[in-house]
């Protein structure tokens, strides 16, 4: 069995739009290996959810995708059939969403939801379908689970909703949960109960993580290992330690800087100037250079990630 869960090399996808073609990932470089948590931040528009959704296989049809490689456990994406695709999905590898709501469907209870899931990835029908689903939702901290099973989902708080989100993908036991920006909708005390959850189930389950979210403070908190995302590249990859410890690339210098701390009064937030390129694959050079306080001339070739061979790396001129 391979170590990692999920390698992505070289990946580009492009929208056909109204206005033309958006060029949304310029050559993506990312992997999660088995029983780690790796987050991937950036500002909106960097391509974060473009490149969760691409290990799921669910872009829409109007997107072209092509990667030297993209393989979600054994499943080698660029050459699989729709019908390997659609089995992935519940069973190597789940999703949940930033609004459950979109997910979940109000006509159905929480508990006809998850039995359709057992059902359909696991063969469960009756009580044993039942058991499962009560375990499902003990497992995600639900209290009163038979109560919760037999309410819609307007029934609930967004906290228990995304909980029954969480319970739902992990009723397929997948090996790897992508998860895009799940506490971003909920308020702050139960953003820090879901991403405690998170966290307890990956050790626990031994799962892998794809976290996608804008926080940082989410990512210091749950990831062993984070990618910076800019401009439909990761321009920054390492242990979540050094990465936003003693960053190298100064996007990432700028999107700390950017953060509010405790205690800094009223002083001012430094933000980045400038904003992200509109269409990241027309960039020519460092897509960060238009923005970069440390630009110099070799910013016109575009840098690779580096070192090659070592868990921190960026891509960036500068030395580390
Ligand atoms: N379905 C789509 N059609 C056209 N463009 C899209 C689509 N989805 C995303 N994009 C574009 O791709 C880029 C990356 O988007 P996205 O991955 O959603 O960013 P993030 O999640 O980091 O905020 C953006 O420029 C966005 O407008
Ligand atoms: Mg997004």
């Amino acid at each position: 069995m391979a170590d990692t869960i999920l390698e992505i090399e070289d990946l580009h996808v492009t929208f056909d739009t109204p206005r033309g073609s958006l060029h949304a990932l310029s050559g993506v470089e990312l992997a999660v290996r088995r029983g780690e948590s790796v987050g991937l931040v950036g500002e909106t528009g960097s391509g974060k959810t473009v490149t969760a959704l691409s290990a799921l296989g669910l872009l829409p049809p109007t997107a072209t995708v092509s990667a030297s490689r993209l393989v979600v456990g054994d499943l080698d994406l660029t050459t699989a059939a729709p019908q390997e695709v659609r089995a992935l999905r519940g069973r190597t590898a789940a999703m949940i969403f930033q609004n459950p709501d979109t997910s979940l469907n109000p006509v159905f209870t929480v508990g006809q939801q998850i039995a359709d899931v057992v059902r359909r990835h696991r063969g469960l029908k009756g009580r044993a379908a039942q058991q499962q689903i009560l375990a499902a939702l003990e497992e995600v901290g639900l209290p009163d689970v038979r109560r919760v099973a037999g309410s819609y989902p307007h029934e609930l708080s967004g906290g228990m909703k995304q909980r029954v989100m969480i319970a739902m993908a992990l009723s397929c036991e997948p090996e790897l949960l992508v998860a895009d920006e799940p506490t971003t909708a909920l308020d702050v005390t139960v953003q820090a109960q879901i991403l405690e959850l998170l966290r307890d189930i990956q050790h626990r389950r031994d799962l892998s993580i794809l976290l996608v979210t804008h926080d940082l403070g989410v990512v210091a908190e749950v990831c062993d290992r984070v990618g910076v995302m800019y401009a439909g590249r990761v321009v920054e990859i390492g242990p979540t330690a050094s990465a936003l410890g003693a960053p190298h690339h100064p996007y990432t210098r700028g999107l700390l800087a950017a953060l509010p701390r405790p205690g800094s009064g009223r002083r001012r937030l430094r933000a980045i100037t400038g904003t992200v390129p509109s269409n990241p694959g027309a960039v020519r050079g460092c897509p960060f250079a238009p923005r970069c306080p440390e630009r110099f001339d070799r910013c016109d070739e575009e840098p690779a990630l580096d070192p090659p061979s070592e868990e921190h790396q960026h891509a960036c001129h500068l030395p580390a």
